[in-house]
């Protein structure tokens, strides 16, 4: 069976499509690269669903996802005659819909899965137990909530702060944005909670449009690296469907270098399918606008890539930014250090940085380059130099 979610799964919840491609990618990836050695990788998933499934086997749930790949891969290292990898995996849902959940995931008899209908935040010890057990021990815990309660920042800490582990939060942007400056007390304190601290709101006032969206996740981003102790914690953006904004971003934590460059690998990986979507989606949107008279596809594709290449270039300006700031005559740094620099930003990945580089040309030295080669390697030990004016 095929590892990747099926298109034809998420008609009218194309946001999800991104999603799953996002958590599957980069599962797949991280599985490779901690599994290589032998691990056992515990996977959490605090907020489970089925939610608005497609399918009367869940297969286009995360649950189902996640297995598919965690499985997959796992066996992929064992072909390679790699030390064993084993996968654990815990789901919490509040709703009923667990039991059909627990009843989907009965197949795999491979991997050992714990299902509990419960709230996430009165099970964190129990997940934070569950991360630490096995040989050399990883977890991966993704929160993927309807809203912004149910994961407030000091309950879920103790499992943020398992050393070897790694976090994917569902930020629901749209919706925070909107309800963040309430002045209900009782929905405050709801966002005082997600943040941590009172003194969550701040940093965006007096902004609008994509600065405030941007400062409100940045915040977020910050708390949740306080409060884990990671080293990076950055977002990558999920548009909605049929408008040009974002539906939510999805928060990644992690205290390897490497784990970024991966993150931002998978990042540029899946953006085509999720552009691929969203024109499939307007086009749809814009053919029912017209009675159905009308095909729209090409245009639809080019209107669906309008805002994306305009994301794109508003954070490849503040990546360059980043590298120019990082590299003032007379600087030296290693190559790692620049690009880790340059991927907080969405969108950017190490290739982005490269490119800067090689378009910096005789305004930077490359040091450790093998002959005749111009472009930095990620844990190559190569250092860039500015040199003095
Ligand atoms: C957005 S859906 C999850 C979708 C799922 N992760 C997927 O991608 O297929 C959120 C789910 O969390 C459940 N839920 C909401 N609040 C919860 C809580 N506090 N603890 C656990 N589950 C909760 C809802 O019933 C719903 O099924």
């Amino acid at each position: 069976m095929s590892m990747e979610p099926k298109r034809e799964n998420y008609v009218g919840r194309e946001q999800a499509y991104a999603k799953h491609c996002i958590l599957q990618g980069y599962l797949q990836k991280l599985t490779y690269k901690v599994g290589w050695e032998g691990v056992t990788l515990n996977y959490i998933d605090g907020f489970a669903g089925p939610w608005k499934s497609q399918t009367t086997d869940l297969v286009d749930t995360s649950p189902h996802v996640a297995l598919r790949v965690l499985r997959a891969t796992r066996d992929q290292l064992a072909n390679l005659g790699r030390p064993r990898t084993s996968i654990r995996a815990m789901f919490v849902e509040r709703s009923n819909g667990a039991t059909a959940l627990r009843e989907s995931l009965a197949q795999y008899t491979d991997i050992e899965t714990l299902v509990l209908q419960d709230e996430f935040e009165n099970v964190i010890q129990t997940a934070v137990k569950f991360a630490t057990v096995g040989k050399r021990p990883f977890s991966f815990g993704f929160i993927d909530p309807c809203g912004w309660v149910g994961y407030g920042m000091k309950a879920i800490t103790p499992l943020l702060r398992v050393p070897r582990g790694e976090v994917l939060v569902n930020f629901m942007l749209n919706s925070i944005n909107e309800w963040i400056d309430t002045p209900r007390r009782e929905t405050a304190r709801t966002f005082e909670d997600l943040f941590g601290s009172p003194d969550f709101g701040s940093t965006w006032k007096g902004l609008d449009g994509l600065d405030r969206q941007e400062a409100i996740v940045t915040k977020y981003c910050s708390r949740l690296k306080e409060a884990g102790g990671f080293t990076h914690v950055v977002s990558t953006i999920v548009l909605r469907a049929k408008e040009d904004r974002a539906q939510y971003h999805l928060v990644y934590g992690t205290r390897s270098d490497e784990g970024l460059r991966v993150f931002r690998e998978m990042e540029r990986a899946t953006l085509p399918k999720q552009q691929a979507m969203r024109a499939t989606a307007l086009a749809a949107k814009r053919k029912k606008a017209s009675g159905g008279q009308r095909e729209f596809s090409f245009g639809a594709e080019a209107l669906a890539s309008a805002f994306d290449d305009e994301l794109r270039s508003r954070y490849l300006a503040k990546a360059q930014a980043t590298v120019d700031g990082l590299l003032q005559p007379g600087a030296r740094i290693k190559f790692e250090d620049l690009a880790v620099a340059a991927m907080q930003h969405p969108l950017i990945a190490e290739q982005d940085v490269k490119n800067m580089l090689v378009a910096r040309g005789e305004r930077v030295r490359i040091e450790g380059l093998k002959p005749r080669a111009r472009v930095p390697q990620w844990g190559e030990g190569h250092v860039i130099v500015a040199p003095r004016a």
